[in-house]
């Protein structure tokens, strides 16, 4: 493929990068998903080897899904976004390459690192030191081209899906740097500059604005690009989303002691974060009817159209876990779902559901344009992956719900002498059958990502350097 640097030409190689990288680490992410989800039912899978057990590939799973997976999808489709709604190529080239494999050395050095037991111990910002502060450099050099994309684009105004990309990023920059200030001790040991209580919240804070601005406003800015565009429509409202952004990235900031009821952090913060959660049901759904409305008169589309089906299954489970999340906030809620699988259900119909949905949708929109194809390969196998992560979503959730409620009920039941009526051996027998399940469920959306790994090479290798180009020329003001 041509690399040229042509006049009035898009960047799209960083995109196709990107997009490919989405897929592999979508693989890699989840395969280790599976083996977790495996070594719940059969406890030997952890092979008395330290680097395998549990312990240390369960923060592999979550750094490889969300920063890998999720953060080369957004990374490929925000590049892509931001050129053709400012009608300009992206602000520097050399520094968008510099974002992909400082972003992939970051992703290979968790790989080395995590199972090795170098750990910060914080969830989600697990990485050392020297690895954070790797991530911090490319980070900001992803703000410099994103917002220098944005400050010399030829339109008058900013699309929305650009204000959510724009504020994911900032956020995201702002809380990776406070959330990580720490003293280090030695190349792979730092201590948190915080301590007790405070940590606590400095690390939920950073903790549930990682989902609220990472997993949830990066893949709105994707929303309001790709399923306008894949449903050939406008967006429903351009007013609504304009209230949608400012509700959303006012109010998520505030929710994250939801995550810490009933522990020592003050009173009232909790009961704060658990108002600020209830009022955050408003604007996620707000957008997520924004999404869905945008097929009014489209609706007969997905009948035939299995990546649309993507799109709108995901705005689905986008709505659903927005929902439960907020009921789950509600302290007496908690009291029974905290520290259960109900936990670990709602966050995969997040990220199964939503984040994973709404990525592989995108791509499927994205792969042929930045190859030079008219579609996929195959449309049959996109149609075969929908039904394989829908159903392995459901599996996966359902699952989690029947276990998690019934570890509440079972921890909280009492004798009438005040004794338990069950021991915590007997409450984790009786997941057994659930965890198998969600076992199956997860290699049910495994097995649909081989098929879409499959469906890329087939679609790569038949790409059309010619067609590729000239998708990637534009003229200013042509429709975008
Ligand atoms: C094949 C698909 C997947 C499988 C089988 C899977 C499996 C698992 C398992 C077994 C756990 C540990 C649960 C526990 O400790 O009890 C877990 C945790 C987690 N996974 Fe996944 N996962 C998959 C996909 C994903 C994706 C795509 C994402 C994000 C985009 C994701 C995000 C997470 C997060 C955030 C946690 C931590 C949850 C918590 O601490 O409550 N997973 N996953
Ligand atoms: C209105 C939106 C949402 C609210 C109010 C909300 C609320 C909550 C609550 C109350 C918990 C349980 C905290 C605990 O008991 O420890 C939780 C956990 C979680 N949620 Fe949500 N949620 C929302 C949407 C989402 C979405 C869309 C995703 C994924 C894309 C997501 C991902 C997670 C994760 C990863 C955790 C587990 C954190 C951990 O313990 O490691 N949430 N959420």
């Amino acid at each position: 493929m041509s690399t040229a640097i042509q006049e009035n030409a898009y960047n799209y190689k960083v995109v196709r990068q990107f997009a490919i990288m989405t897929v592999i680490w979508g693989i890699v992410g989840m395969s280790v998903g599976v083996l977790i989800a495996a070594q719940l039912v059969w406890p030997e899978l952890n092979f008395n080897l330290p680097w395998i057990s549990f312990g240390r590939i369960r923060p592999l799973h979550t750094n490889a899904v969300i920063f890998a997976f999720g953060g080369c999808a957004l990374f490929a489709t925000s590049y892509y976004v931001v050129q053709r709604t400012s009608q300009t190529r992206l602000f520097s080239d050399s520094l968008a390459a510099f974002t992909f494999w400082g972003w992939q050395l970051v992703i290979v050095m968790a790989v080395i690192t995590l199972p090795q037991g170098f750990t910060t111990t914080k969830e989600y910002a697990e990485l050392e030191w020297p690895i954070a502060i790797l991530l911090a450099v490319v980070w900001v050099s992803y703000a410099i081209v994103f917002f220098g994309t944005i400050a010399k684009r030829k339109t008058s105004h900013i699309y929305v899906g650009n204000w959510f990309y724009g504020a994911f990023i900032l956020v995201t920059a702002m809380l990776h740097v406070v959330n990580h200030l720490s003293i280090p001790v030695s190349w792979f040991k730092s201590y948190s500059l915080y301590s007790g209580a405070t940590d606590a919240m400095v690390q939920w804070w950073y903790g549930h604005n990682a989902v609220g601005f990472f997993l949830t406003t990066g893949f709105l800015g994707m929303m309001y690009y790709f399923v306008p565009k894949q449903a050939n429509r406008p967006i429903y409202s351009y007013r609504l989303s304009i209230v949608h952004f400012w509700a959303l990235i006012t109010v998520y900031i505030w929710a994250g002691p939801h995550h810490l009821h009933y522990t020592a952090l003050p009173d009232w913060a909790q009961s704060l974060g658990m108002a600020m959660s209830l009022i955050l049901l408003a604007p996620s759904w707000g957008g997520m009817i924004n999404g869905m409305m945008t097929l009014s008169g489209a609706w007969y589309k997905l009948r035939t159209d299995p990546i649309l089906r993507f799109l709108v299954v995901s705005l689905a489970f986008y709505g659903m876990s927005t929902f439960e999340g907020p009921m789950m906030a509600i302290k007496t809620v908690n009291a029974l779902s905290h520290y259960t699988d109900w936990t670990v259900g709602h966050v995969h119909a997040g990220a199964l559901g939503w984040v994973a949905m709404i990525s592989i949708g995108s791509l499927y929109h994205l792969i042929p344009r930045l190859f030079g194809r008219e579609q996929m390969y195959s449309v049959g196998l996109i149609n075969a992956h929908f039904w394989l992560a829908t159903i392995g979503t459901v599996l996966y959730i359902a699952s989690m719900w029947v276990n998690g409620i019934m570890q509440g009920l079972m921890w909280r039941a009492v004798n009438q002498d005040g004794t338990l009526s069950y021991s915590f051996v007997e409450a984790l027998e009786a997941g057994h059958f659930g965890y198998l399940v969600r076992m199956i469920g997860g290699s049910f959306f495994l097995f649909g990502m081989f098929l879409m790994a499959y469906n890329t090479w087939r679609t790569v290798r038949a790409s059309d350097t010619e067609k590729a180009n000239a998708h990637a020329r534009f003229t200013v003001g042509e429709a975008h």
